[in-house]
């Protein structure tokens, strides 16, 4: 094995053990040196007040009526290629026709943008929406949770990335238990997952499926799901036939920037994940300080 793989291997080795998340060590210290010097915690919103809490909640809005009015401009395509972890027959990329997206993204804005305002306010930095992709995950025999082939990020895991990354979900039909919801542990019971399901990593550990500390996002067509994916373990669940969802990537800035309509809905992730899973420490570190200078002068 080599020397970087040997560490990064004990880094998240050390970060499960010491603070129970599955993410290199260096990110675990940036995420919680975020949380207490640069998030404005008593903000003025009792949602945000909730998702600071439990890593997650359910916005008071709907985007139903947008959904129904792009409904005939989607169709269900097979996963591109470029972006690897998803290949696989299981899951379908839902694409929606070009001509539609500009529209479409400046509706979902419209509605989102209380929302945005009060993130900006939570995290002290820019939000932006830097992806949007639709997905169809299809029924598969998956047996024993956390064994047996992955099939769509169906095992318990968090994303490798910063806290300044996040996402929201808008159900693109309504989804019950059958449906394969997300399942999500709260934040603040990660100790408790590890020791009930004797968690070791994403491919080792024993089935939890009813708990108090497990949620599990159902809901109806267009309800929309705020989640700090790196804070909170979760994993899809398996739809007894299908589950049609719209995910969004969101990054927090510490400086103004433009995206374009064609960085949002493309296949290529590197630049996002330039932003939010730094390679090195020094980026890491220099990451931190443009984010606190920014707290300071800007808010
Ligand atoms: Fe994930």
């Amino acid at each position: 094995m080599k020397l970087h793989k040997i560490i990064s291997y004990l880094s998240i080795k050390l970060s499960l053990i010491f603070f129970k998340l599955r993410m290199p060590i260096s990110y675990v210290i940036f995420n919680k040196l975020y949380s207490s010097l640069i998030l404005k915690k008593n903000i003025n919103s009792k949602l945000i007040k909730l998702y600071d809490k439990n890593g997650f909640v359910k916005l008071d809005i709907n985007f139903k009526t947008e959904i129904l009015d792009i409904e005939k401009d989607l169709s269900v395509q097979e996963v591109n290629p470029t972006r690897k972890i998803e290949v696989n027959s299981t899951r379908k990329i839902i694409k929606l026709n070009k001509n539609k997206q500009e529209e479409f993204l400046q509706k979902i804005i419209n509605k989102l943008t209380p929302t945005i305002n009060q993130l900006k306010q939570y995290y002290n930095s820019e939000i932006y929406i830097a992806k949007i992709m639709a997905t169809r995950n299809l029924n598969r025999d998956a047996k024993a949770d956390g064994k047996y082939k992955e099939l769509y990020s169906n095992h318990y895991h968090n994303d490798g990335y910063l806290i300044t990354y996040f996402k929201i979900f808008i159900n693109l039909m309504d989804i019950t238990e059958n449906d394969g919801p997300l399942h999500i542990i709260y934040k603040n019971e990660k100790k408790k997952f590890i020791k009930l399901t004797n968690y070791k990593n994403r491919h080792n550990y024993l089935a939890l499926d009813k708990s108090d500390i497990l949620y599990k996002n159902t809901g109806k067509k267009g309800d929309v799901f705020l989640f700090s994916t790196p804070l909170c373990f979760h994993k899809a669940g398996i739809p007894k036939n299908y589950r049609d969802n719209l995910g969004m990537e969101l990054i927090a800035v510490p400086h103004k920037m433009k995206i374009s309509l064609s960085d949002i809905y493309n296949d290529d992730f590197e630049w996002m994940i330039k932003i939010t899973k730094p390679y090195s420490n020094v980026e890491l570190f220099k990451k931190f300080i443009d984010h606190y200078r920014y707290k300071k002068t800007n808010f």
